[in-house]
């Protein structure tokens, strides 16, 4: 019973795709039984009291509140590569270690923002419910005549990891890629992936399709709005994988609805689960449950990738992919 008080406490929000009780090593692990879903705000808190690390989703809100809940906490490990759901300046100033789960996720992320970019552009959805509906009348001439995507103009926001990769996708469709960025990158990088760098307005007004790869700060949130959204060509579509708070959901609903944009594909929102009404409804729209990173090697090693940061700090040992390099524990 003393050796079980003793043992440190790690609280993870929900079920994951692989069990990590061997790679956590001796530790007490309170979790929902799989098939329960994650953890409500309400159970979060009240497991966060004795918990000495804590791996969490990017649905999970990680601010003053929770932390001051949990006075052991030593590490929030988060099971995503964004960190837009954790206060870090709080955590940092409670010397609470925060980890994400970069590189493991890069390529399932940018596949799936080329699977979107694809469908909206060939209307794959559409195409697919006509058939299912059992409406589909045979081949014809002008059915869902959709847009090329090879040779055009890609325009990337932000060239990150995930940017970079969807860059490197691109080749092999032969499109030009423009990209946006606080800051050019290294020219050898930018001949690696093909990519040149302009400012966002002219990067908005060029491309055929605008793919959003910036991570959410107070500096992107509603980065693309109504004016940005004008700058588009009317044949062109926007492509979001990263989060859903850089567009203006309203903003985009109404360019759609008025022809000022030829579609978009979506795979995260404002408020996730919730998804504007209109963007829903609208047929040039393709939807996903913000499954980007959702292939079972990615999510397995972003799993490995938590559990081996909640161990090292546990050991007193710095982990990897720390984002608050300035907390001390
Ligand atoms: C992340 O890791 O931030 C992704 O959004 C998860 O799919």
């Amino acid at each position: 019973m003393l050796e079980f008080d003793l043992m440190p406490r790690v609280v993870i929000s929900s079920a994951l795709p692989v069990d990590l009780g061997s790679r956590l090593g001796s530790v007490e692990v309170v979790a929902p039984a799989p098939g329960e879903g994650a953890m409500s705000r309400a159970a979060l808190l009240a497991a966060a009291r004795d918990a000495d690390g804590l791996i969490c989703l990017l649905s999970d809100r990680i601010d003053e509140e929770l932390l001051a809940a949990a006075p052991k906490l030593k590490v929030v490990a988060n099971y995503a590569v964004g960190v837009d759901n954790i206060d870090l300046a709080a955590a940092t100033r409670r010397g609470v270690v925060v980890t994400h789960t970069p590189d493991v996720l890069t390529f399932a992320t940018a596949d799936l923002t080329f699977a979107l970019l694809l469908a909206a552009a060939r209307r794959v959805p559409e195409g697919d419910a006509l058939v299912r509906a059992g409406d589909w009348q045979g081949w014809s001439p002008g059915l869902l005549l959709g847009a090329d995507v090879w040779g055009r103009t890609l325009g990337i926001v932000g060239l990150g990891r995930i940017g970079r990769a969807v860059a490197q996708r691109a080749q092999g469709f032969s499109m030009k890629v423009l990209y946006a960025a606080p800051r050019r990158a290294r020219p050898a990088l930018e001949a690696a992936v093909g990519a040149h760098h302009v400012p966002l307005d002219r990067l908005l007004a060029e491309a055929d399709f605008v793919s959003l790869h910036c991570p959410l700060t107070d500096d992107t949130r509603g980065l693309v709005g109504r004016a940005q959204l004008a700058r588009m060509k009317p044949t062109a579509f926007l492509v979001n994988t990263a989060r859903g708070a850089l567009i203006d959901e309203a903003a985009l609903a109404d360019a759609l609805d008025a022809g000022a944009l030829a579609g978009a594909a979506l795979d995260v929102f404002m408020a996730e689960p919730r998804v504007e009404p209109r963007l829903a409804r609208h047929p040039r729209v393709v939807l996903a449950p913000h499954i980007g990173s959702a292939t079972l090697s990615a999510r397995t090693r972003m799993a490995e990738l938590c559990a081996a940061a909640v161990r090292a700090v546990l050991d007193g040992r710095r982990p990897d992919h720390v984002v608050n390099p300035e907390a001390r524990p």
